[in-house]
């Protein structure tokens, strides 16, 4: 019985996948890494492009907050804020950044969020498949 189980659990965690926008499936990982650089790099490019609405400190102004456990985004994965930022803002030019843009201003936001910065950066590949949630406590 208790084999059935685990044979039923690893099953679904090999098929586990990442729905992405467009209804297409990618294989899930649930963690996710950047680099402190990546993330410095996120932090001037979100001053500049996103601050105005989203504030300084991430904490909302005449748009959502994008850190703290009651943020709209907390429950979020990372592929949805990755998919949902780099196609929907900035609200007034959606998709005007970089892809490089993009990527470092989500580490910015996952380190905002308490995730900590390592060794790899965050790449598209990563982005897109990671379901791992913003929030770092449930
Ligand atoms: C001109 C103002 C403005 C700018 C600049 C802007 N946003 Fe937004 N953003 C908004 C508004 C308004 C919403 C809420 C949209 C809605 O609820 O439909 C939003 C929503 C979001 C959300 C979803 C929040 C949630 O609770 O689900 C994320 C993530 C986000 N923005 C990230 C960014 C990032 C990253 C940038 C910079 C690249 C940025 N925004 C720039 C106005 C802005």
């Amino acid at each position: 019985m208790k084999l059935a189980v685990l044979v039923a659990v690893s099953a679904a965690a090999a098929l586990s996948v990442a729905i992405l926008p467009n209804g297409t499936t990618r294989a899930a990982s649930t963690s996710v890494s950047f680099s402190a650089a990546q993330a410095a790099a996120g932090a001037k490019a979100y001053t500049q492009s996103c601050a105005s609405c989203h504030g300084v400190k991430l904490s909302g102004v005449s748009a959502p907050a994008l850190a703290g456990s009651t943020s709209g985004i907390a429950q979020q994965s990372v592929v949805e804020v990755y998919e949902y930022v780099s196609q929907q803002m900035p609200m007034t030019a959606p998709g005007s950044l970089s892809k490089a843009q993009y990527l470092s201003i989500v580490a910015y936001i996952l380190q905002k969020n308490g995730h900590t910065a390592g060794t790899r950066r965050l790449t598209e590949a990563a982005a897109t498949t990671a379901t791992a949630s913003v929030a770092t406590k449930p």
